[in-house]
């Protein structure tokens, strides 16, 4: 049986349906509205929190239309691309250290997964390491005296279902900007469970041993840079060398030419 539209959209409308129709056709009725109601809700739902997701991915406007789709392979390396699918495949419950030479496009990578999740409704947040530390040295003045209204994203960063660390060896850490590091890769890998974790995707031109190599010379506590390090072996879980030539690079050739 056909009742047509499945809720009143008037009260004559609602009238008509107490005259017209049989006790059992509005019981009918009234089925179809419910579930019609829930769906709708559902979208809606479902639709605010992607909305949210996407506000809170902090891709700039770049960054923003990198997909996974838009990956070229070649030149592109086909096993990156692999290893970020199945990690949008898992609903980002893995991670992965991104190594690679410039322009290879494991920002690209990155981004892409980004994308991919807050289309899921996941929480991934992308961010520079870079901006990430000017935004913390930017809590003490010249003389190193703390203000007021300090803003420290750590906390909110280590909550985040998946975090993006892009460039991290392009940053210049100070003693503080690695005690905040640490804070940050410390409480993820705390609050990570079995079933739920809290992964991390690192992108960098080297892998982390060359990096804590790089920090112990610049005098920085070896204590915490190793423990940084080691921690980032389970919030990435698998550590990937991108080949390829330079995109960019690329890119930039065929404009000259
Ligand atoms: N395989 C690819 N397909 C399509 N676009 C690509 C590909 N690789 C790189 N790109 C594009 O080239 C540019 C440079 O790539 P990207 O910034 O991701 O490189 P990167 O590996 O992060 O470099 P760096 O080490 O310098 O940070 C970006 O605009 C990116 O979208
Ligand atoms: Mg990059």
């Amino acid at each position: 049986m056909t009742l047509g539209t499945p809720y009143p959209h008037s009260f004559e409308e609602f009238l008509a349906w107490q005259r017209d129709l049989t006790p059992e056709q509005r019981e009918v009725r009234e089925r179809e509205r419910d579930a019609a109601l829930r769906d709708e809700i559902g979208q809606r739902n479902a639709a605010h929190r992607v909305a949210m997701a996407q506000r809170l991915s902090n891709l700039g406007p770049r960054f923003a239309e990198r997909t996974l789709d838009s990956y070229d392979c070649p030149p592109g390396d086909p096993m990156a691309l692999e290893i970020a699918r199945d990690i949008v495949a898992v609903d980002g419950q893995r991670g992965v250290w991104l190594c690679g030479g410039k322009g290879t496009g494991k920002t690209h990578l990155a981004a892409g997964i980004v994308n991919a999740l807050t289309n899921r409704a996941i929480a991934a947040t992308f961010v520079s390491v870079i901006a990430l530390m000017d935004q913390l040295k930017a809590n003490y003045d010249r003389n190193g005296k703390p203000r007021v209204n300090q803003v420290d994203v750590i906390h909110w960063l280590a909550a985040v279902d998946v975090l993006v660390l892009d460039d991290i060896d392009k940053a210049e850490f100070t003693s503080y900007t690695s005690q905040r590091l640490f804070a940050l890769i410390n409480q993820r890998y705390e609050q990570g469970g079995y079933y739920r974790r809290r992964p991390v995707i690192v992108t960098s031109n080297h892998m982390p041993a060359d990096i804590a190599i790089r920090w112990r010379k610049k005098g920085l506590d070896e204590l915490i840079g190793d423990a940084i390090f080691d921690r980032f072996r389970e919030l990435c879980g698998q550590f990937v060398r991108v080949e390829g030539e330079s995109y960019r690079e690329r890119m930039m050739q065929e404009r000259l030419a």
